[in-house]
């Protein structure tokens, strides 16, 4: 399958008071048309800042000293501020991590809606306005006319997130980039907005980049999965492969440390330590105090690239785990 968008080398950092935070440190991740992928990782781990850098959305104290990120033959870290803007919301969109923040407060929920429609289509208001109630609708609101003439602050948090999801979904996007779009939901409301994005992606064959931490939502969803630690992408991979034979320790740490179903008396190991300051990454390997695989290498050389260790399969690791050591 094409790729629709891919993420090449990208490296990205914010200034603060304290020093420089390095949030995304070569990260390399590609979605192909039709797919789900699904970046997991801590808290922390930049997740968040990898999506607003492929909307070109990053506050001013970021800097992006590396890489290039492709969408249909366009570089986005390189495209004219309108043509940014004339590819969001309309071809790319992002579902925010908190959506009740990401709404205008002061603006009633159907200007905001009429608005994106209005930006990248030739209806009239009133057709906006008609298009608006009808998304709503579809995002299982039973009375739209009412929601749009209210504000963010007047709407739960499952009312803002379902709002959200109308706002990104309206244009139909090639691409959708949904940064933890279930997270703090109830499991109904969850299960609506994962089935929404899989509809898009179904009848429309769009691409989607899902931001989670959970991996119940990655088995669900995921075509493919990149898992992210301290700013690197440390694994890319089908997603079977990925559940049955994690290669790097830090996503065998990660799916130890879930309880299955199929085998109740497993003991659950929880991940020992933290991750490191992000202001004082290594030029090592940023696992390495966490790692049981540790060996000396990973002390001695700078951090491991990503290689593929089976076909589809990469990881960014001097020792990755062997399947053998997995019964
Ligand atoms: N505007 C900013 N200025 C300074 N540091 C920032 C800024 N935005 C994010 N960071 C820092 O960059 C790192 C990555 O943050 P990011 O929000 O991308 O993580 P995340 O993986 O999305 O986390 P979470 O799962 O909690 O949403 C963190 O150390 C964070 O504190
Ligand atoms: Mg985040």
């Amino acid at each position: 399958m094409a790729d629709l968008l891919t993420v090449e080398d990208l490296t990205v950092s914010f200034g603060t008071s304290a020093g420089r935070v390095k949030a995304l440190n070569n990260v390399s991740l590609s979605v192909p048309a039709g797919e789900v992928v699904c970046v997991v990782g801590e808290s922390g781990s930049g997740k968040s800042t990898l999506a607003l850098t492929i909307m070109g959305l990053l506050p001013h104290n970021t800097e992006v000293s590396d890489g290039r990120i492709m969408y249909c033959g366009i570089d986005l870290l390189r495209a004219e501020p309108e043509q940014m803007r004339d590819l969001r919301g309309r071809e790319i969109s992002l579902v925010f991590q908190d959506a009740q923040s990401a709404l205008n407060p002061i603006e009633a929920i159907g200007p905001q809606l009429e608005e994106v429609i209005l930006a990248h289509s030739n209806v009239t208001l009133r057709g906006a306005n008609q298009m608006a109630q009808d998304m709503l609708f579809e995002m299982g609101m039973a009375d739209p006319k009412r929601i749009m003439g209210q504000f963010p602050f007047a709407l739960s948090g499952g009312m803002c997130q379902r709002v959200m999801m109308a706002m990104a979904l309206i244009m139909r996007p090639k691409l959708l980039i949904a940064d933890e779009p279930t997270s703090g939901l109830d499991v109904t409301l969850q299960a609506e907005i994962l089935h929404k994005i899989k509809e898009l992606v179904k009848d429309h064959n769009a691409s989607v980049l899902l931001i989670t931490h959970d991996m119940g939502v990655v088995a669900a969803m995921a075509n493919k999965v990149g898992v992210i630690y301290a700013g690197n992408v440390v694994e890319t991979s089908e997603v079977v492969p990925l559940f049955r034979r994690p290669q790097h320790p830090y996503t065998w740490s990660l799916l130890q440390s879930l309880p299955r179903l199929d085998d109740p008396g497993k003991r659950i190991e929880p991940l020992p330590g933290t991750p490191p300051d992000m202001i004082k990454l290594p030029e090592e390997c940023p696992f390495l105090p966490r790692c049981f695989k540790a060996r000396n290498q990973c002390r001695t050389d700078p951090k491991p690239r990503l290689f593929e260790l089976e076909t589809g399969h990469m990881v960014a690791c001097f020792n990755p785990v062997i399947p053998e050591e997995q019964d």
